[in-house]
C-alpha cells in the first residue's frame, strides 16, 4: 500500500467497512454516463513529471499533500500567501529530490492569481495538476464577524477555484490531459451552526467542481481527470476551539494520504471518513436523475433529434452544450 494509514487511526471500524466500494467514472465513451463500482481498490496512476500546482502549500494539509506528491515524482509549484511557511514546505520537498517554485500569490485577490499564472507559464511551464487547497474560516459568530472576514472566505474558497481554472484549465484541455483536484470539506455537504461564510464557500466550491466535471465531460474532454475531496474536520488548527461530539478529528497525514489514493486512483470523490458519504448519498436520487437522462440524450442523439427530449436543471445546460458543439462542427465541415 503506498500510502499506510497510522495504526492508531479511531476511525479503523468504519473506514475498513466499504459498502460503496470505489466510486469511480470509466473514461471508455460508451460506458462514460455509467458510474463504476468495483470493490477492488483502483490501480493509482503515476504522477512522474507532472507538474503539480499546490495552494496552501504553506498550510497543514498543503504541506502534506506537497511532500506526499514530491514522494511520487511529481515537479511542484507551491503558492500561498505565508512566504515563510510556504519556502519552509519547498525545503521540505526538495530536500525529497525534487523540484519546487514557490511562488507567494494571495488567492483573494484574481490578478493576483493571473499574473502568478502568468509567471508560472514563463519560468516553469503548463502546470498539469492543480490541488486548489487553500482555505480559510472566519470563526465568529456571524453577526460579530466584519465583513471583509466574511468576504475573504469566498473569495478564497470559492471565487479563487474560477481563477485557478481560467488560468490553467486552457493548456490541459490543448493536450486533453490534467487533474483538478478541489479540497472541499464535509461541510460543503451538510451545514452546522456558526459557519455559514465557510459552508457558503465549500457548498459554493462542491457545485462549481461537479458542474466543471461535467462540462468536461460533455466536451470529451476525458483525458482532464477532476477529484473532489470532502474531509471533515482535522486536527489542524483551522477549527481551534470548536467543540465536536460526533466522531473525533481526522489526523491530517490521514486525511491526505486517504486523500492521494483518490486522486491518484482518478476517483470523481472522496468523503474522509466514509461515513461522509450519507449526506451526499441523500443526493443519490439526483445523480440517478442525471444518469437516466444522459441515457435519454444518447438515445435521442442517434435519432438525431436531441432537443427535442424534455430535460431539466443541470442536464438541460449539458444537453445545450452538446448541441452547440454540434453546431459548430456542422459550420466548420460547410
Ligand atoms: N482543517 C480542517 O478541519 C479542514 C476540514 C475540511 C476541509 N479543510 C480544507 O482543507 C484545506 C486545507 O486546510 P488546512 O487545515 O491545511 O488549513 P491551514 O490553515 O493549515 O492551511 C491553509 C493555507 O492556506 C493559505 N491561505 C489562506 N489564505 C490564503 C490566500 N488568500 N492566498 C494564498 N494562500 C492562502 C494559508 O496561508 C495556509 O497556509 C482548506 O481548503 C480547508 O478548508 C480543512
Amino acid at each position: 500500500d503506498r500510502f499506510s494509514s497510522p495504526s492508531d487511526n479511531k476511525l479503523f471500524i468504519s473506514e475498513r467497512f466499504n459498502p460503496l466500494g470505489y466510486i469511480k467514472w470509466t473514461s471508455k465513451p460508451a460506458s462514460r454516463m455509467f458510474c463504476s463500482w468495483t470493490l477492488l481498490p483502483p490501480r493509482l496512476k503515476s504522477v512522474e513529471g507532472e507538474l503539480c500546482l499546490i495552494t496552501g502549500a504553506g498550510g497543514a494539509l498543503g504541506r502534506l499533500f506537497a511532500l506526499e506528491f514530491a514522494k511520487e515524482g511529481a515537479q511542484l509549484v507551491l503558492w500561498d500567501c505565508d512566504t515563510a511557511a510556504n519556502e519552509h514546505t519547498a525545503r521540505l520537498a526538495r530536500d525529497l529530490g525534487v523540484k519546487v517554485h514557490a511562488y507567494t500569490v494571495d488567492l483573494s485577490k484574481r490578478e493576483n492569481i493571473y499574473e502568478a499564472a502568468d509567471r508560472v507559464r514563463a519560468e516553469v511551464g503548463d502546470v498539469t495538476m492543480v490541488v486548489n487547497n487553500a482555505g480559510v474560516v472566519a470563526g465568529r459568530r456571524l453577526l460579530d464577524c466584519p465583513d471583509e472576514l466574511l468576504e475573504r472566505t469566498l473569495l478564497v474558497n470559492c471565487h479563487a477555484l474560477f481563477w485557478m481554472t481560467k488560468a490553467f484549465l486552457p493548456p490541459m484541455k490543448a493536450r486533453n490531459h490534467g487533474h483538478i483536484v478541489t479540497i472541499a470539506s464535509a461541510l460543503g455537504l451538510f451545514t452546522t451552526s456558526c459557519v455559514e461564510d465557510y459552508c457558503a464557500s465549500k457548498f459554493g466550491a462542491v457545485g462549481f467542481h461537479e458542474s466543471l466535471a461535467l462540462e468536461l465531460q460533455a466536451e470529451n474532454q476525458g483525458g482532464i481527470k477532476t477529484t473532489l475531496v470532502c474531509p471533515y474536520i482535522v486536527n489542524s488548527g483551522m477549527f481551534a476551539g470548536c467543540e465536536i461530539s460526533l466522531i473525533p478529528p481526522l489526523e491530517p497525514l490521514y486525511t491526505v494520504q486517504e486523500s492521494m489514493k483518490a486522486i491518484l486512483g482518478e476517483q470523481q470523490m472522496v468523503c474522509i471518513p466514509r461515513l461522509i458519504y450519507i449526506p451526499f448519498l441523500a443526493r443519490l436520487q439526483e445523480n440517478i436523475f442525471l444518469i437516466c437522462s444522459h441515457f435519454c440524450e444518447q438515445t435521442a442523439a442517434m435519432g438525431g433529434k436531441p432537443g427535442n427530449i424534455s430535460l431539466h436543471g443541470r442536464r438541460q445546460v449539458h444537453a445545450a452544450v452538446h448541441q452547440q458543439d454540434r453546431d459548430q462542427s456542422d459550420l466548420n465541415s460547410a
